[in-house]
């Protein structure tokens, strides 16, 4: 038993984890009160709840490593050329946008999407929390209760040295084990964005995790004094590492519930070239909005005749899991900025300023590499009048404090540029009426899913992601934006008619990688998010969400498994598992 303990413990604080990690799931066959599958935010966030009373046994198995290279895991402005461990996922063709397959790659390697993504931390507009709780009849995901959740999982921390203001809302954050900062400083054109987008659009400043719509320079996942990236692998996992009623379990892949009739039983998976099942009283599937549905469908949940057509045994036909499927898609424009804007071709390749720059990080822990990419963004609605005549009432009806589109600038170029610094905007649609969805190609859990995106699917979509692309350009065309631009790449300046925009737009189309809504808290769990109709299987994470909020979404992940945990306490009770139960099944 205290062999066990040493060994799982080693995971979180030796460098040479991995062999060590690998032989210890080797060996496992076990029980526990709570298994839980996918260590990203909402599985890691969710164990720490359920095990915090000593009490509850728990398991989490995590498909990915521990970790992996800590230069681009750390280092803020290097997010954009994390490659791997990712899940490559590419989606079908798809039709609406003239045949394009979008990529939709998401996190594998504990810690999940908050180890490889943009660390944006954004809460956006309260009436999406109000009217989920509505949906589901769950009223802790009201926006007041929820509100707690969210001063539970992080706290705020100013950078030292941030030679800029930026409205901060310091009433919006709280104590939580995840640190939130800001940029400590700017990459030029944050306040030329700021004023040219109240003068196209008449918007003010804001702290946009406290209200829907406005302008916002960004506070991110990134720890204020050091310039590392703050996430659920280094906040929440070493929690866990001094628990004993907690196993941690890497390169674990799960393939398969096991249901004796209704009710959920087990969990197998892979790892190391050898299957292993753990018997849970309750399994929780929090593997994200892609591979969550992906592993129900697997395991015989979802639309019986697809199910048939694979061959797989059906326990119940769910034909919801699966459908809903909804992203942030967005649409770019590429260009050519004045050297004084620090863009990644100046700290990546530009001989003259990238050693300079990495020599800073490396020494004093400042400058560009530490900041987010430059990100800086604005949401806003578009007018009644352009949906007049289309038959929905889709965006005209929501709430007045929920934006439609969401506009960003980056440093990174999505468009590959040789010997020339650019930047990357784009219009993103963030309350899209489409939907889209996930399936199964086989029934090998090493199949990638068919994910059908149907991006701007209908034809209010397409009407507002045409609005919204052409007033981002109205707004890079304003000063005092306009002079730190060189030339627009893309579309390029012969790009003005509705028709031609749409067709730039079909071409440069991509996922904001937020997809949600694929098992939706409501409609395929009831308001304690259990499956409906089984027993002793729950889903909680980003596929939990009925639709996506309106802006970034990992920091609700975080919140609404918090508030996840608390409802599955309150539900639970009843004898446990104990630490021996768990450690007696191991054989060294
Ligand atoms: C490249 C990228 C950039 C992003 N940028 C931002 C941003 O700037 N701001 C923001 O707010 N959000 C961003 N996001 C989105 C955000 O990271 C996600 O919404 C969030 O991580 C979702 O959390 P989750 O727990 O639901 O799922 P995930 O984070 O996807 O975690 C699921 C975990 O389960 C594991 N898993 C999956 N299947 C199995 C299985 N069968 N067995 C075992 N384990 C399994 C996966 O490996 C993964 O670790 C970005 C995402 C990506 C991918
Ligand atoms: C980690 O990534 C950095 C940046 O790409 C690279 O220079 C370095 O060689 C990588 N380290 C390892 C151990 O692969
Ligand atoms: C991901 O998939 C795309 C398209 O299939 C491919 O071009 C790319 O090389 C893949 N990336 C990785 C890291 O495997
Ligand atoms: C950065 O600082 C935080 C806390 O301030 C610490 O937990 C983390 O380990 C540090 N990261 C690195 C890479 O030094
Ligand atoms: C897991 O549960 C299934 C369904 O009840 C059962 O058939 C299978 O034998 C179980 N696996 C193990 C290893 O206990
Ligand atoms: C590269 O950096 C140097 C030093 O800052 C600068 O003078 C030069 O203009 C940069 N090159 C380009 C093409 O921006
Ligand atoms: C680090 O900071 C010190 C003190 O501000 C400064 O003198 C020094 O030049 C910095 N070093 C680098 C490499 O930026
Ligand atoms: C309008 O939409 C509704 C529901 O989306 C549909 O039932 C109806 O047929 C549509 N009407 C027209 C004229 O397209
Ligand atoms: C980029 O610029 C460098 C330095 O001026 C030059 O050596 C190189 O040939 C250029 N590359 C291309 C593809 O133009």
């Amino acid at each position: 038993m205290v062999k066990l303990f040493l060994l799982t413990c080693s995971l979180f604080v030796s460098s040479t984890a991995a062999a060590t990690l690998t032989d210890c799931v080797g060996n496992l066959s076990s029980d526990a009160d709570y298994v839980i599958v996918g260590g990203g935010p909402a599985g890691l966030v969710l164990a720490e709840r359920l095990s915090r009373n000593g009490q509850n046994s728990v398991i989490l198995l995590e498909a990915g490593p521990e970790t992996f290279n800590s230069t681009l895991l750390n280092t803020p402005a290097y997010f954009p050329f994390i490659a791997q461990p990712l899940w490559n996922f590419t989606a079908e063709p798809d039709h609406s946008l003239g045949g394009i397959s979008p990529l939709i790659p998401q996190g594998r390697v504990l810690g999940g999407g908050t180890a490889v993504n943009g660390m944006a931390y954004c809460r956006g507009a309260a009436s999406v929390f109000d009217e989920w709780a509505s949906i589901s009849g769950n009223e802790g995901l009201s926006s007041l209760s929820l509100f707690q959740d969210f001063l539970e999982v992080s706290h705020y921390t100013d950078p030292p040295a941030a030679d800029y203001e930026q409205y901060v809302n310091l009433e919006l954050y709280g104590n939580g084990p995840l640190e939130i900062s800001r940029s400590s400083g700017m990459v030029g054109y944050e306040a030329a964005f700021s004023k040219a987008v109240q003068s196209q659009l008449g918007l003010r400043e804001a702290d946009l995790n406290g209200i829907g719509i406005g302008i916002d320079r960004g506070v991110s996942s990134v720890f204020a004094r050091n310039r590392t990236r703050s996430y659920a692998g280094n906040t929440f996992a070493p929690l866990l590492s001094a628990r004993p009623n907690v196993q941690v379990l890497c390169n674990a892949w799960a393939n398969k519930i096991g249901f004796s009739g209704t009710r959920a039983i087990n969990v197998t998976y892979q790892s190391n070239g050898g299957a292993f099942t753990i018997n849970g009283k309750e399994i929780i599937i929090s593997a994200g909005a892609i591979n969550t549905p992906k592993l129900l469908m697997l395991s015989g949940v979802g639309s019986r005749d697809e199910l048939n057509r694979l061959g797989i045994p059906v326990v119940a036909h769910r034909p919801e899991i699966g459908s809903n499927l909804r992203d942030h898609a967005l649409s770019i424009v590429q260009l050519l900025v004045a050297p004084e804007v620090i863009t990644v071709w100046q700290w990546a390749q530009n001989s003259t300023e990238a050693p300079l720059i990495q020599n800073e990080y490396i020494t004093n822990a400042s400058g560009p590499l530490g900041w987010t990419d430059g990100f800086v963004f604005a949401t806003f609605r578009v007018p009644d009048s352009v949906f007049e005549g289309l038959n929905s009432t889709h965006f005209t009806s929501l709430p007045k404090d929920r934006p439609h589109i969401l506009i960003q600038l980056t440093t990174t170029p999505f468009i590959p540029t040789v010997n020339s610094s650019a930047v990357t905007a784009w219009a993103s649609l963030v309350q899209p009426e489409a939907t889209g969805r996930v399936t199964l190609k086989s029934s090998n859990y090493q199949d990638d899913p068919k994910i059908s995106t149907n991006w701007y699917g209908t034809a209010a979509d397409k009407a507002a992601i045409t609005w919204g692309y052409k007033q981002l350009r109205e707004v890079l065309n304003r000063e005092p934006l306009q002079k730190l631009i060189t030339q627009e790449v893309f579309p390029g300046p012969g790009v003005t008619s509705d028709q031609d925009i749409w067709a730039a737009i079909q071409k440069q189309t991509y996922s904001f990688r937020h997809p949600v809504g694929t098992v939706a808290i409501g409609t395929a769990l009831d308001s304690n998010w259990r499956l409906r109709g089984l027993e002793g299987i729950r889903v909680v994470d980003s596929s939990t969400f009925p639709f996506p909020t309106t802006c970034h979404p990992q920091s609700v992940v975080y919140a609404l498994a918090d508030r996840a945990g608390k409802d599955i306490l309150e539900a639970d009770s009843g004898s446990h598992y104990t630490i021996r139960d768990i450690n007696s099944q191991f054989q060294f």
